[in-house]
């Protein structure tokens, strides 16, 4: 594991490797690792000649300021997690100042309106955010592949389309999302759940698997109902948003219709931490 902080060190870096026409991989993270990121570097190693891991608190993604301060952060034992899987990846763990300017100016984007629902409604400005650390990524990295976990569905899709409405050549690759054995996927923020809770976070996923096994058999109103039954009765569970949208274009729907895809996705607070998530129904 190689640590570049400054962005003008890793362009040396990768100017190298471009010379020698590496292939790059790219995965970038806000750093507290886990399983589910290990997931993306893992598939990155294997389908590419180096890989870079970005580790950066994006503050310009945070609408919620207390969020933002206490994000888990050990960019020490991130790098040691990282060592331990390949010597040879390359982490960029950039300040504040590398990426943005000091009024932290973030870039307005058009994202076809996948952005208007779930986490862009309940969220105001998040993928702005995002989108202007991400492009800036792949800017300054240009790699042939960067990877994605569909945990963050919404987010995949609106990184996919950022790269085609701006004609940046790297392919933007979907991962699975990786879960505990009860269901929870796997997220930064579960290490701020203390024990007491910790058995009403699979609750989330208990809820949307409800949704993917009766895709067939129920209508959505009745989905819709009974997740919302469901949560009315778990008082340490806050249900923010359950909807069920087509999997291309993110539109909640009411019906199906014959060929199309659709996922389930959630939001919740559970002792004040908001965990998200989401599932292909069909
Ligand atoms: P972060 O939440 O750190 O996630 C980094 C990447 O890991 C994202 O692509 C996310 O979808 C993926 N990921 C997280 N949990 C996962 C799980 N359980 N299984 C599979 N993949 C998982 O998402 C961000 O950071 C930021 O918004 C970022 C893209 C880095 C921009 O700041």
């Amino acid at each position: 594991m190689i640590l570049f902080r400054k962005k003008s060190d890793l362009a040396i870096r990768r100017g190298d490797l471009k010379k020698n026409n590496f292939k790059i991989g790219l995965v970038p993270t806000m750093g507290a690792l886990h399983a589910g990121h290990l997931s993306l570097v893992k598939r990155s190693i294997k389908e590419n000649d180096y890989t870079i891991v970005s580790i950066f608190i994006n503050p310009t993604q945070f609408n919620d300021k207390k969020d933002l301060i206490s994000y888990p952060k050990n960019l020490t034992k991130d790098c040691q997690y990282l060592d331990s899987v390949s010597r040879d990846i390359i982490v960029f763990a950039p300040e504040i100042s590398e990426i943005y300017d000091k009024n932290l100016s973030v870039k307005k984007f058009n994202f076809q309106g996948l952005d208007k629902f779930m986490e862009g409604k309940y969220r105001r400005g998040h993928f702005n955010g995002v989108a202007t650390v991400v492009s800036h990524l792949l800017d300054i990295i240009k790699p042939n592949n960067a990877y994605f976990g569909e945990k963050d569905y919404q987010q995949l899709r609106i990184i996919q389309q950022l790269v085609i409405d701006n004609n940046i050549s790297a392919n933007i690759i979907g991962c699975d999302t990786i879960r505990e054995e009860d269901g929870l996927a796997l997220s930064s923020r579960n290490s701020k759940i203390t024990e007491p809770y910790r058995k009403f976070a699979c609750k989330i996923f208990e809820a949307i698997n409800y949704a993917r096994i009766n895709f067939n058999s129920m209508n959505f109103d009745d989905i819709y109902n009974y997740v919302n039954n469901f949560f009315d009765n778990i008082d340490d569970i806050e249900l923010e948003y359950f909807t069920i949208a087509e999997s291309e274009f993110l539109i909640p729907v009411n019906k199906k219709t014959i060929d199309k895809k659709y996922r389930a996705f959630i939001a919740v607070k559970l002792q004040g931490v908001r965990l998200i998530d989401n599932i292909a129904l069909n």
